[in-house]
C-alpha cells in the first residue's frame, strides 16, 4: 500500500529531494535521483515533459538549453536527440556522462527503493502529453509509488480521468482564497505551495491537515525555515539539499 501522505501529529515532515539531490548532482539526472535516495529522501521530485515523438523525458525547462549541450524546445525535438545530450557537464565535468533520462528510466530506478516519486508534469499543450506520462507510470505498475503534481489543473483533471488510482498534488505559487475547497474540488491529496506564500498564511496548514490533505511546500534550503515549517505541521518539505535536510530533522 502507498505510504500515508499526511503525517501523524508530532511526526517530522518527510524529505523531498527537489530535482533529485540537486545541490550535489546535476538536477533531474539519474545521478541526482540516486543521490537523493542515498541521502534518505522519502520522496524524490522530478519534472517531466514529452518530446516531439511523444516520449516522456525528465528535465525542468521547456527547452534543453540551460541544462544540456543542445538547444531547442523539448516538444520540438526527438527523444533520440534529447536523450543523447550531455546533461551533466554544465554542472561539473565530473558528471559529463549524465544524460537526460527518460521517465521510464527514472521509474525503474525508483522502483524497489522505499522512495516515492513526486512526479511534476510540466504544462503540456495537449491531453495526449499527459496521457503519455500517465501511461508510462501505469505500464510499470507504479501508480502507488507516484504522487503526480502540477501547477496546471488540466493535468490533474486528465490524470484523474485516466488513472484514478494515481494520487494527485496541486502546486501553487500563491495560495487560493480557500485552499481546502480548491483541493477537494480537484481531488488532490496534497497541496504544495511555495514556502513563502505558506509562511504568510501559516494557519492554512492546520485547515488542510484537518481535511486530510497533506501540505508539502517548496523549496526550502535553510534550517531556520525548515524548522518553522516543521513546527507548523507540514507533511513534507521540498529541498535542493536533501542530505543536509536529514541533519535538520535529527536536530529537531
Ligand atoms: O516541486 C515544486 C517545485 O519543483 C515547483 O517549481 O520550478 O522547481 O518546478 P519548479
Ligand atoms: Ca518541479
Amino acid at each position: 500500500p502507498p505510504p500515508p501522505i499526511t503525517r501523524p501529529d508530532g511526526a517530522l515532515p518527510v524529505t523531498i529531494a527537489h530535482r533529485g539531490y540537486s545541490a550535489v548532482a546535476p538536477e533531474n539526472t539519474l545521478a541526482a535521483v540516486t543521490a537523493g535516495i542515498r541521502a534518505g529522501a522519502e520522496y524524490v521530485e522530478i519534472d517531466a515533459h514529452t518530446t516531439a515523438d511523444g516520449v516522456p523525458v525528465v528535465l525542468h525547462d521547456s527547452t534543453v538549453d540551460r541544462t544540456t549541450n543542445g538547444s531547442g524546445a523539448v516538444s520540438a525535438l526527438t527523444a533520440e536527440y534529447v536523450t543523447g545530450l550531455d546533461a551533466g557537464s554544465w554542472f561539473s565535468p565530473a558528471y559529463a556522462g549524465q544524460r537526460v533520462p527518460t521517465l521510464g528510466q527514472v521509474l525503474d530506478l525508483v522502483r524497489n527503493t522505499g522512495s516515492t516519486l513526486l512526479l511534476e508534469v510540466k504544462a503540456p499543450r495537449t491531453s495526449a502529453q499527459t496521457e503519455a506520462i500517465v501511461s508510462e507510470v501505469l505500464r510499470r505498475g507504479m501508480a502507488e509509488q507516484v504522487l503526480l503534481q502540477s501547477f496546471d489543473v488540466r493535468v490533474l483533471r486528465d490524470t484523474r480521468e485516466l488513472a484514478p488510482r494515481i494520487r494527485l498534488g496541486l502546486l501553487r505559487g500563491g495560495l487560493d482564497a480557500d485552499p481546502v475547497a480548491t483541493a477537494k474540488e480537484l481531488g488532490v491529496v496534497s497541496y504544495n505551495p511555495s514556502a513563502d506564500a505558506l509562511l504568510a498564511r501559516p494557519e492554512v496548514v492546520e485547515r488542510l491537515n484537518d481535511a486530510g490533505i497533506a501540505v508539502m511546500p517548496y523549496t526550502v534550503d535553510d534550517a531556520a525555515r525548515w524548522s518553522r515549517l516543521a513546527e507548523l505541521g507540514v507533511d513534507g518539505i521540498i529541498t535542493n539539499r536533501a542530505g543536509e535536510h536529514s541533519g535538520w530533522r535529527r536536530a529537531a
